[in-house]
């Protein structure tokens, strides 16, 4: 149910400072029984009544395309007094702080012309409205500075002495619709105390929180603060070879936290901005700096865990781990590439690569339904996908593989969740795609042209071809558009003659694969010509040749293991994943990684770093790998006639190089368990389905109803 009220703004130009908006209000007799708070803001607002925040939910609210604006409902009844203030500060956030630093830093874009707009209602049960108007009033807030890439600067000695009230003026808003709240709200969660605080060989001042994190610190300063004092720190994800305080891969983004004291012991947690990092640099502190004045804050949205895995290998553990972290740092809102240089953008290939994965480990509908939401408001009118979404490259869209987004995400949750709503709210979107690329080809049937990122951050010497890919994928969000139409009873009879003549094109153009990602792409879209065994033996025998390591980037790597296991190469798809040195998934956790790199080799093995124009610690893509180990290690797959776990297929696949693996993962109808264990004589299966299943173990299968069972093979 869209919404409406007045829209107010301070008079006076604040500049950088976040305007605090007061309203004060008595009730003359009772307090109500029932009081509700409707707000949003242009930017992200902290609303706090007679003293307490009314929330915790941080950066509301939200980010969303600016076609549209979520607001957000609070019960405020536990707050109320008879006389009451409520102050409201509006920081910048997503929609007034530069974005995408390489192309904002003119500062031109009108996005930064916005005022720090607030629109608010209270309602009672008994007594009238209050909604922002004139009779509210506004003064500088002590955040004097707040930006997402930038940081925070924060005048606490402004809390003791506020400066004068002065007047708002009601004006038009940002002219969107104001939307209720879509996707979860993002919440503090996990707080980490500092592993060790030390000097470094620069002489420098860090603190180490053993973990690379998405969030902020909160500082706890002791009571012999001065008023005045500085507070300055600046933020990592690593060291550099010689063990130094390394930024230089944060390009534009200054990430800093600057806090100036009030007297005695106070805390203090950021407002409006985030910064990911796993070190933290102590530039100015008011005494010497101990471990226990900071503790670091990992902010995400607040998604069930859904997925669970362990197996006897500490690597893969690892491995998983920083899987799990990395969704957990870039799932604020918003799936992004990454949470730390002038970036952190909604890039639609990262999302399409790993949604399947992030499923596997948190509920992912509700958030993943909010950004489609986006996608569909944010496309083209012609159908064109932008890169990021929501979108803040304008006129930036159309790559092969990222704008496929609009029918690889819609499908992975309608298999995840069973729910035809997802396909049927997405359908237009996923059909306008698929005519937009019809209509932009320069060769019939086939994706020929145009701008496409290829299979980005690959290794090999020879690339993946961007028609192949581009081609490929014509074919795959064709084949989805056809499959969504069937289940929603549409005429989707011009689609399937597109889609044979797009296969039957692939193949005559594409006769053979010249890269591991082309052998990948071709069977994983059944565009391969003959038998698959054959091509797969041949995908093999590539690996081989790339001296058995994977060459594969951001688009063919999520389907490489699938491929081998699928096709009788169960083995190399183990050695692929087991293999320590670059390139592989364990490399970065061997050099010591607590998250997913953005490159194989983001650390090189001699130390160095790749180049820092793009080399983020913090990148989920090529975490996509933990799919395969839930859907085929272990076996757990949603069945596509039964999907959201109707009825579940686990077909567990060991290898003895893992002398056990285990993962349970929560669908909407209880928790599906696989558990494989090398007992020396054997191997020892341990299954749990919560609906019918088909268990398949070795050559073997079995129709069962729900139940745990145990299958012993010598
Ligand atoms: C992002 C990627 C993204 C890419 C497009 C980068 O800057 O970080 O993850 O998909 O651009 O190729």
């Amino acid at each position: 149910m869209n919404w409406e009220a007045n829209w107010i703004k301070p008079v006076g130009d604040y500049g950088d400072v976040c305007p605090a908006f007061v309203r004060e209000f008595t009730f003359e007799k009772d307090i109500p029984q029932e009081a509700v708070l409707t707000v949003t803001a242009m930017g992200m607002y902290e609303a706090v009544l007679n003293g307490t925040r009314i929330s915790d939910y941080i950066f509301a609210p939200g980010w969303t395309s600016r076609k549209r604006l979520q607001y957000q409902t609070y019960d405020i009844r536990p707050l109320l007094r008879k006389e009451n203030t409520l102050v409201i500060t509006v920081g910048k956030g997503w929609l007034r702080s530069p974005l995408a630093g390489w192309i904002d830093n003119s500062k031109s874009d009108p996005r930064l012309l916005l005022p720090p707009g607030l629109c608010a209602r209270m309602s009672f049960s008994h007594g009238e409205d209050i909604e922002t108007d004139v009779h509210w009033r506004v003064r500088e807030s002590p955040v004097r500075f707040s930006e997402l890439y930038d940081g925070e600067t924060y005048d606490a000695r402004i809390t003791d002495a506020p400066p004068a009230l002065e007047a708002v003026a009601v004006f038009p808003g940002p002219g969107c619709a104001l939307v209720p709240q879509q996707g979860e709200e993002i919440r503090q969660q996990n707080r980490l105390h500092p592993a060790k605080l030390f000097q470094t060989p620069k002489g420098e001042t860090v603190i180490d929180f053993g973990q690379n994190l998405t969030g902020y610190i909160a500082l706890d300063l002791p009571p012999a603060t001065e008023a005045g004092d500085a507070v300055a720190l600046s933020f990592a994800e690593v060291l550099d070879a010689q063990g130094n305080f390394y930024t230089e891969n944060y390009r534009g983004a200054k990430s800093k936290m600057n806090y100036i004291c009030k007297k005695g012991s106070q805390q203090y947690t950021p407002k409006f901005t985030f910064f990911g990092f796993r070190y933290v640099r102590v530039d100015a502190f008011p005494v010497a700096p101990e471990a226990s004045f900071f503790t670091a804050i990992a902010l995400h949205s607040e998604l069930e865990r859904v997925g669970f895995f362990a197996c006897s290998h500490p690597l893969v553990n690892r491995l998983y781990e920083n899987v799990v972290w990395g969704q957990k740092g870039n799932f604020l809102d918003v799936p992004t590439d990454c949470p730390q240089r002038d970036e952190r953008l909604g890039w639609t290939g990262d999302a399409q690569v790993f949604i399947k994965t992030a499923a596997y480990i948190y509920d992912v509908e509700k958030f993943f339904v909010k950004w489609l939401t986006d996608l569909s408001l944010d496309q083209e009118e012609n159908g064109q996908v932008p890169h990021v979404i929501p979108n803040a490259m304008p006129g930036e869209g159309g790559s092969a593989a990222w704008g496929d987004a609009v029918t690889i995400c819609p499908w992975e949750l309608y298999l995840a969740y069973g729910e035809r709503e997802i396909l049927a709210r997405q359908f237009e979107s996923m059909r306008k795609w698929v005519d937009y690329i019809t209509a932009h080809t320069t060769e019939e049937n086939l994706w020929m042209g145009g701008r496409h990122f290829g299979d980005w951050l690959s290794t090999g010497e020879t690339q993946t071809r961007p028609d192949f890919i581009a081609s490929a994928f014509y074919a795959r969000s064709t084949a989805l558009v056809i499959k969504a139409g069937k289940l929603l009873g549409k005429d989707v009879a011009p689609y399937e003659a597109l889609h044979a003549h797009i296969v039957a094109a692939f193949r005559d153009a594409f006769p053979g694969y010249h890269t591991q990602t082309e052998y990948v792409l071709a069977l994983h879209f059944g565009l391969a010509r003959g038998d698959c065994r054959e091509v797969a033996r041949a995908l093999a025998e590539q690996i081989k040749a790339d001296g058995n390591r994977m060459t594969t980037g951001f688009v063919g790597t999520p389907y490489l293991l699938h491929e081998l296991s699928k096709h009788g190469h169960l083995e190399l798809a183990y050695d692929l994943l087991l293999r320590e040195a670059y390139p592989s998934w364990l490399y970065p956790v061997t050099r010591g990684a607590t998250t997913i790199w953005e490159r194989w080799d983001s650390i090189k093995p001699d130390g160095s770093f790749q180049d820092a124009g793009m080399n983020s610690f913090n990148h989920y893509a090529y975490g996509a790998v933990v799919d395969w180990l839930y859907s085929v290690a272990a076996g757990i797959q949603s069945v596509e006639a039964f999907p959201g776990y109707e009825r579940v297929e686990i077909a567990p696949r060991p290898d003895a190089r893992l002398g056990w693996l285990c993962a349970q993962y929560k669908t909407r109808r209880g928790w599906v368990r696989s558990k494989w264990q090398y007992t020396g004589d054997g191997i020892r299966y341990d299954i749990e389905t919560p609906v019918p299943a088909e268990i398949v173990i070795g050559d073997a299968t079995y129709r069962v109803e729900k139940g745990s069972y145990t299958y012993v093979v010598c």
